[in-house]
């Protein structure tokens, strides 16, 4: 099985398993579990921020950060398409009481003027805008990377009225890989920020959220409340240390396989994808021209024994990560392709 479903499949390697193995660990409770701290200093160090909290998931870091940075009835501004919105339960609106306002993207994502039309003015009748969420890069839109400018303008622009930003990062490290600039130069001024352990870093469970101290005390305050504290973490942290220390430089090799993916795929039959797919680790792609579901698509390469996800009525979505090596990639294509020319023309 060629497994494209998602980077979140990554299983933990010998020297991930026997780095947990050897862990130094303590009571995470207590600050004292030294192998937790050391990857949250590591994290925002990264991440250019004063301190950092590690949190059982991603969703847990989006929850937290909103959270301590809204007020029940307020309103946060996401993507149409983000994890927040449309992939984490309603969280933030059942734990927050925080209403979310959707704006509608181009792959992910919307354009400063975009988001500023969509704060509101203030007025006793309407919600307070109080957050911004940027995802980088985008999950269930294709990869796509946000522009620094951008993102440094929606900064600049939430913090002139008054709202929070905040960059959901479960891949901002396959950012980092696509265009070269340092996770610290994307996180900067940003007043929550997160990495994912459980994607492209192959680990089993984990991430790290940031921002600074007196974010982090009241994000510890919240994580606590949730359920969210540990005990003897240094176990899972030390899968993150590892995976920092040794699986980095896979992220650029997932970016590259996803856009060989595209480049394989493309021009085959009743397949559309847009220009510009394939950012990162992620290549999405429609079989509406095939006049098939995508549900029907990804089962037909199932039977071949490649696995991709439909994430929409025929929205496809294939992510590469570090079980997937040149050779599946290329199997993969040669499937995919097949099974397009075979559905085009029992259409035709
Ligand atoms: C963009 C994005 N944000 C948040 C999450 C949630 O992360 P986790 O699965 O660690 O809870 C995901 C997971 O797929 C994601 O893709």
């Amino acid at each position: 099985m060629i497994d494209l479903f998602s980077d979140t499949q990554t299983r933990p390697t010998a020297g991930m398993r026997d780095a947990m193995a050897r862990a130094e660990v303590g009571d995470e409770q207590s600050d004292s579990d030294p192998t937790t701290l050391a990857l949250c200093a590591r994290v925002a160090d990264l991440l250019g921020q004063e301190a950092g909290v590690f949190m059982p998931s991603g969703t847990m870091c989006n929850l937290v950060a909103i959270l301590v940075q809204t007020r029940p009835g307020d309103e946060i501004i996401v993507d149409d398409q983000s994890h927040i919105y449309n992939t984490e339960a309603a969280g933030s609106a059942a734990i927050g009481g925080i209403s979310v306002a959707a704006l509608k993207t181009r792959a992910g994502v919307y354009t400063p003027e975009a988001f500023e039309a969509a704060i509101r003015p203030p007025a006793r009748t309407a919600p307070r805008s109080a957050l911004v969420s940027i995802e980088q890069t985008t999950s269930f839109s294709g990869g796509s990377v946000w522009a620094l400018p951008d993102m440094r303008r929606i900064r600049d622009i939430a913090h002139g009225k008054g709202l929070r930003a905040h960059i959901d990062g479960a891949r901002l490290l396959n950012a980092v890989a696509a265009t070269g600039i340092a996770a610290k130069d994307y996180a900067q001024g940003f007043d929550s920020a997160w990495i994912d352990l459980s994607k492209g870093l192959g680990c089993p469970v984990g991430a790290v959220l940031c921002g600074k101290q007196d974010f982090i005390t009241e994000a510890w305050r919240w994580k606590y409340r949730l359920g969210g504290a540990m005990r003897q973490s240094g176990i899972l942290a030390a899968a993150g240390l590892y995976a920092l220390d040794h699986h980095l430089d896979q992220l650029a090799r997932d970016n590259t396989h996803a856009a060989l993916l595209r480049d394989r795929i493309a021009g085959a039959p009743g397949l559309a994808i847009e220009a510009g797919a394939a950012q990162s680790n992620i290549l999405c792609f429609s079989v509406e021209p095939l006049g098939v579901t995508a549900a029907a698509f990804a089962k037909a390469c199932l039977a071949h024994d490649i696995r991709v996800r439909a994430i929409g009525a025929h929205q496809i979505r294939a992510t590469t990560h570090l079980e997937v090596d040149e050779a599946e990639v290329l199997r993969a294509a040669a499937v995919i392709r097949a099974e397009a020319e075979r559905l085009s023309a029992s259409a035709g």
